[in-house]
């Protein structure tokens, strides 16, 4: 079926700089994740041989790099051109065969072949504003089988309401000083950059984002909040459907 066309353009949605080949091209400097633990959990919950992994906005492919050695399929999709081409670069150094890159949005993946044993995503929904989360959330649920994991990762605001404003400024003190590693000192995300996240993009809170997920069609096995109240991590597992 074809896109309707009242559908966001996620592409439009997805943060200029995840557009930018210059800021891709250093992306991974920036962000230094460690997949190391999110894998490891995703290998207590059975990860093997024979499992589907799809990662949705996958980035430079940080994780899918780091758990396609312990799956059968890996699909990496990510609705920037831009990002696809450094992920599909990365997959091609490390000869990863069982990885496939796709682009497409969180309301535009057409997932193909056996139901995904579990979906990953990290710091990706946050482009998409609530209402469109819901959707999204659900059409996850869609390709997935019945007791397969969702692990999703984002900026989540776990914080009391009255507390929103207090917890955003300790978190923004912290921000790094410089934004390139062309710079001497600490990079990352600067405090303007960190603003500018909070000004357009989608972050929500934990106590929207728990509903729909439920209404999505999962269950909330486990809830791990940050202490700063900004990152929320769930283990999801995909409810048989009812009825
Ligand atoms: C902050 S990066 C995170 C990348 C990676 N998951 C990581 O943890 O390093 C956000 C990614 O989400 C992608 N993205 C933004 N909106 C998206 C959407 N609607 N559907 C799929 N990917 C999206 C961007 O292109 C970008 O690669």
């Amino acid at each position: 079926m074809d896109t309707p066309r009242w559908f966001p353009d996620e592409l439009a949605h997805a943060g200029a700089e995840h557009r930018d080949p210059a800021y891709v091209a250093t992306y991974d400097r920036k962000a230094t994740t460690d997949p190391t633990e999110d894998v490891a959990l995703l290998r207590e919950s059975q990860l093997g041989a024979t499992s589907v992994v799809v990662d949705l906005g996958a980035g430079t492919g940080t994780f899918a790099l780091a758990a396609a050695p312990f799956c059968g399929r890996m699909v990496a999709v990510d609705v920037s051109p831009v990002m696809l081409a450094q992920l599909r670069a990365n997959v091609a150094r490390l000869g990863l065969r069982n990885v496939e890159c796709a682009q497409a949005g969180f309301l535009s993946y057409a997932h193909q072949g056996a139901p995904a044993d579990f979906v990953y995503s990290r710091h990706a929904l946050h482009h998409l504003p609530d209402f469109w989360k819901a959707l999204a959330l659900s059409r996850i649920a869609d390709v997935m089988r019945p007791g397969g994991v969702f692990l999703l990762r984002d900026l989540i605001f776990s914080c009391e309401l009255r507390n929103v404003e207090r917890a955003i400024e300790a978190w923004l003190a912290g921000a790094a000083e410089r934004a390139h590693d062309d710079d001497a000192g600490q990079i990352g995300w600067t405090r303007a950059e960190l603003e500018e996240h909070l000004r357009d993009e989608y972050s929500t809170f934990s106590w929207l984002l728990e509903p729909m997920l439920q209404r999505a069609g999962f269950e909330i096995n486990e809830a791990r909040y940050s202490p700063s109240g900004v990152y929320t991590t769930y283990v999801c597992i995909k409810q048989p459907a009812v009825g």
